[in-house]
């Protein structure tokens, strides 16, 4: 069974993302659809794979994951918010979207029992998070 994506801007990062799961195998999860902004951009892939309509991923019962990677913090929390209250896993790079709302998205992905990650968001994703939560978990902290 592979993970199904649905993909949010498809600029440095997301085009990005698009070719190293077109070229790498092994990888089980594929974009059923990305989402963009620009109805005049020219594209380097079928105009097929995409849409102007956020609705078309947030509500689309057979995507798993959403993946934001889009260049406006406001836009991309109305997305993430939307994702994650529709039980979907959010995958976000977006840093000043989290800076601005990380209390509410974290009460969302609480309230709906669904991962948020956010990884790629800090230091273009030197592992920082995930070391932090793998290896200082165990740390008491002193008060
Ligand atoms: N670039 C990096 O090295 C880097 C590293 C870490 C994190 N990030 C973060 O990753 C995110 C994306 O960065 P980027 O460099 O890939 O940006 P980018 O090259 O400017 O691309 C942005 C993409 O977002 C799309 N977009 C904008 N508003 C949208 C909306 N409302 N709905 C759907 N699509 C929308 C654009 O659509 P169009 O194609 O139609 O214009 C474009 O495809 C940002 O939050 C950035 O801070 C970037």
């Amino acid at each position: 069974m592979s993970i199904k994506i649905g993909l949010f801007g498809f600029g440095c990062v997301g085009q990005g993302l698009y070719d190293v799961l077109s070229k790498t195998s092994g990888i089980k999860a594929e974009i059923i659809k990305i989402c963009v902004k620009d109805k005049n951009k020219q594209r380097s892939i079928d105009s097929s794979n995409f849409t102007f309509d956020k609705n078309e991923l947030l509500y689309d019962d057979s995507i798993d994951v959403i993946v934001e990677l889009i260049d406006s913090a406001d836009e991309a929390f109305e997305i993430v918010s939307t994702a994650l209250k529709n039980g979907k896993a959010v995958v976000t790079a977006n840093k000043k979207m989290l800076a601005e709302h990380f209390e509410e998205l974290y009460i969302l992905q609480q309230e709906n029992k669904v991962p948020l990650l956010y990884e790629a968001s800090v230091c273009a994703s030197i592992p920082i998070i995930r070391t932090l939560e793998e290896y200082y978990d165990n740390d008491l902290w002193i008060r």
